[in-house]
């Protein structure tokens, strides 16, 4: 049966140990702190995701690889979020489909690692987990987990909600910005009835921006803003745990440390204590899947996570790889399909096409991550599914960590990330576009 607790009796793969005092201590705290989200914020998500599910929405979620302690600054998280909102407003305007925005952010602080241990020179100091477990410092002492930074990331997240609650006004210059961009975008397009309609769209855009004095801020959309949503890894379960809310009858059980949680590539496999934590809570939730996920393990993991097979509800992550997404997902699509399960199809470009530049740096090529999604897309046809969002890394700032796009530099120039490379700003909007031809033809 499973309890709050349940999860400590199966297989913890990816957690550290702690000092129990010290953890013990943080839990109690964060027990009777307030939640992250709002249950109602929950159950709203999943209407909207019953919507992706039978092909009427389309998902982007997006955000960093780790929020850290240190890149904890308003510009950061307010320039992602916009870069979030103008893909959105791309794919609405250019696609043509209903977008739900989910942030990869306000939780986003513990990472699996493929090695425990990280070796410099003759120095063997623990991996870096994340900035809610350990400091990403190679110094001895500053890798030890310390249940205190659970704290400091349960505020942060609070504060970055509360920013983004806050701003969540589109400013009519970035409005216009965007409606010019699909101009551009809108000048390039062949066929010319697409053409005419898009110019018109734009154009009609800057008119309502331009002439609307009553709000002359920008546009607040549907009364609280524009609606968007949460989303991590649920990787620390000693946090999650602390987070669980029942609702006010009593009925059902919510992590409310986010709207929506996935469980990774390393933590999904049969018995796992992450997949009994999850299998247990009301969230929409998401299973990634890497080339190695087994059919027949994939579909138990799904019984047991939406036992009553609720639309909307369970979502799988691809993240294959450009080739190998070829020959492994329309088996997986097939049997998923004949099993009569719910599933909605997301699509993780990035995890799969990770590449280890001359120059020693982690990056990922933009072609290569377009070439993915194209093959997702592809795939769902043949395979009669909807393909119903994409999952990425990204950031609003300059960096140059992944490869592609209109502007070329070094990858050492602005080499942030403290863990996986992310689509800069200009890198995403160009994939809003591309992602928007494939909707279009879906
Ligand atoms: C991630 O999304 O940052 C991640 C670690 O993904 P995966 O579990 O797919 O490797
Ligand atoms: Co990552």
């Amino acid at each position: 049966m499973w309890t709050p607790e349940s999860w400590k009796r199966k297989a913890i793969k990816q957690l550290p140990n702690y000092d129990t005092k010290k953890l013990s201590d943080v839990e109690q705290r964060i027990l009777n702190y307030p939640s992250l989200v709002a249950l109602k914020e929950v159950e709203e998500l999943k209407q909207e995701l019953k919507r992706v599910a039978i092909g009427k929405a389309f998902i982007l979620q997006g955000g960093d690889c780790a929020e850290t302690f240190r890149e904890f600054n308003e510009s950061s998280i307010i320039d992602t979020f916009n870069v979030l909102i103008k893909m959105a407003m791309v794919l609405t305007f250019v696609g043509d489909k209903d977008i739900v925005r989910i942030g990869r952010f306000a939780g986003q602080f513990a990472k699996p690692r493929s090695s425990d241990f990280e070796v410099q020179g003759d120095v063997k100091l623990p991996s870096y987990r994340g900035d809610m477990i350990n400091d990403i410092e190679f110094e001895p002492g500053k890798r030890e987990p310390q249940p205190k930074r659970i704290l400091q990331a349960y505020f942060q997240s609070a504060a970055t909600l509360n920013l983004l609650r806050a701003n969540n006004i589109i400013p009519s210059y970035f409005l216009t910005e965007i409606l010019q961009s699909i101009h551009d975008y809108a000048l390039t397009v062949e066929d010319k009835n697409v053409r005419d309609e898009l110019i018109n769209k734009s154009l009609k855009g800057r008119n309502i921006v331009s002439n609307d004095e009553t709000n002359s801020d920008g546009i607040r959309m549907k009364g609280r803003g524009v609606p968007f949503y949460t989303s991590h890894e649920a990787l620390n379960l000693y946090y999650e745990q602390s987070l669980l809310r029942a609702d006010q009858k009593e009925r059902s059980i919510y992590c409310s440390s986010a709207h929506y949680l996935w469980v990774g590539d390393r933590t999904r496999f049969t018995e796992s204590a992450h997949i009994e934590f999850v299998s247990g809570i009301a969230n929409p939730i998401g299973i990634k899947c890497g080339p190695s996920a087994y059919v027949d393990e994939i579909i138990s993991l799904i019984k047991k996570v939406n036992p009553d097979n609720e639309v909307g509800k369970m979502s799988l992550i691809i993240r294959m790889g450009k080739d190998m997404i070829r020959e492994k997902l329309p088996e997986l699509i097939k049997r998923i399909v004949n099993s009569n399960l719910n599933v909605i199809w997301i699509c993780d470009p990035m995890h799969g096409n990770t590449k280890t530049h001359d120059n020693g740096l982690k990056t990922r090529y933009l072609d290569d991550i377009k070439g993915e999604i194209q093959a997702f897309f592809e795939i769902c046809k043949q395979q009669n599914c909807y393909p119903g969002g994409i999952h990425l890394e990204m950031t609003g700032k300059h960096v140059t960590e992944c490869i592609g796009g209109s502007d070329t530099y070094d990858l050492s120039e602005k080499y942030e990330t403290s863990c996986d490379p992310r689509l800069n700003g200009k890198q995403s909007s160009e994939l809003a576009f591309f992602v928007c031809q494939l909707l279009k033809q879906a």
